[in-house]
C-alpha cells in the first residue's frame, strides 16, 4: 500500500521532550560542552537529575566512577554522549511506561523491554569482542518508540496488521507496511529526529528490523540493536504480540560473528542488567 502522507504527518503532533531534556541534549551533543552549563540546566529539575543519577548507577554498575555520590560528579567523569543517553533515557521513562493495548504491552512492558534491549546492545558488543558503539544504551532504549508513537500520537488501529500477521505469518514490521505504508521503525526515526535526537540513535532505530538498510558506518550499531531487540523478544521481555512475528537477520548474526553461547551469556547478563534497574523501572508506578 502507498504511504498515506496524511497519517504519517500525524507524528508531527507528538508531544515535545521536557524543556530541560530537550536543553540537555542539545548542550550533551556537543562534545565540547561546558559540564557547567549542562549542570545549569539541571538545577531546577530535581526528578530529571534524580531519574539520571539512578539510571547511571544502573547501567554502570560494574564501573567504580558510580560510586559518586551526585549526578553532578557523574556528570564530570563520563562523556558527553554517555549523559546524553541517562538524560534522553529519563525523559522518556514515563511516556514508555504505558501500556500499549493495540500491541498487547501491560504498563511497563515497552519500557521493560526497551531497558533490555538497551542494555542487550552494550552485552552483545562485549560477547562478540566488540568495543561499545557510542550511544550503545541509547539506541537500544529508543529502538520501538514507533509503537508508542503509533499507540498515543497517530492512534493507529493495530488490528489490520495482527490479522495479516496471523493470515501470512509475515514479520510485524512488514504488515504495518502492507497496511499503512510505513512501520513503526521510521515512525520512530523521524520523532526521535525532530527531538533532536543525534544521528546514529535515529538510524538505529529506523534500520531495527532491516540492520542491512543502515548507512555503512552504522551498521555495526544497527546489527546489534537488531540481535539484542530478538534477544529481549525471545527470553521474553516485554515484547508483547509483536514477540511472536519477528524475524532474526542471520547476515546480522554472521557480521557480528554472534553465536548461540553469546546469546545465552547476553540474556543472562539482561536478567541481571534489569534487576539492577528495577528501582528506576518502578520509580513512576
Ligand atoms: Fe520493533
Ligand atoms: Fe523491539
Amino acid at each position: 500500500m502507498n504511504q498515506s502522507p496524511e497519517l504519517f504527518n500525524r507524528i508531527d503532533d507528538a508531544p515535545p521532550l521536557s524543556e530541560a531534556a530537550a536543553g540537555l541534549i542539545e548542550v550533551l551533543c556537543d562534545d565540547d560542552m561546558e559540564a557547567g552549563e549542562a549542570a545549569s540546566l539541571l538545577a531546577g529539575h530535581p526528578e530529571l537529575a534524580d531519574s539520571m543519577f539512578h539510571l547511571a548507577r544502573a547501567i554502570h554498575a560494574d564501573d567504580p566512577r558510580v560510586e559518586s555520590e551526585s549526578i553532578l560528579n557523574l556528570m564530570n567523569q563520563f562523556s558527553p554522549s554517555v549523559c546524553l543517553e541517562w538524560a534522553a533515557a529519563g525523559a522518556m521513562r514515563d511516556w514508555l511506561a504505558q501500556p500499549l493495548r493495540g500491541f498487547g504491552m501491560a504498563k511497563n512492558d515497552l519500557l521493560v523491554h526497551s531497558l533490555a534491549t538497551g542494555l542487550g546492545v552494550e552485552y552483545v558488543a562485549r560477547e562478540c569482542g566488540l568495543p561499545r558503539p557510542p550511544l550503545a544504551f541509547l539506541s537500544g532504549f529508543t529502538h520501538d518508540v514507533g509503537l508508542w508513537i503509533g499507540e498515543f500520537v497517530m492512534h493507529l488501529d493495530f488490528t489490520p496488521v495482527f490479522d495479516l500477521i496471523h493470515k501470512q505469518g509475515i514479520a510485524v514490521d512488514e504488515a504495518e507496511r502492507f497496511v499503512w505504508g510505513f512501520d513503526h521503525s521510521q515512525t520512530g526515526a523521524r520523532a526521535l529526529s525532530r527531538w533532536g535526537f543525534p544521528v546514529a540513535v535515529c538510524e538505529a532505530a529506523r534500520a531495527h528490523h532491516q540492520p542491512g538498510l543502515a548507512p555503512e558506518n552504522l551498521k555495526t550499531l544497527a546489527d546489534l540493536v537488531h540481535v539484542a531487540d530478538a534477544l529481549s523478544r525471545m527470553a521474553g521481555i516485554g515484547s508483547g504480540r509483536e514477540g511472536l512475528s519477528f524475524h532474526t537477520s542471520s547476515d546480522s548474526e554472521k557480521r557480528l560473528g554472534f553465536t548461540t553461547h553469546h546469546a545465552e551469556m547476553a540474556v543472562f547478563r539482561m536478567h541481571d542488567g534489569l534487576e539492577k534497574l528495577s528501582g528506576w523501572l518502578n520509580a513512576n508506578a
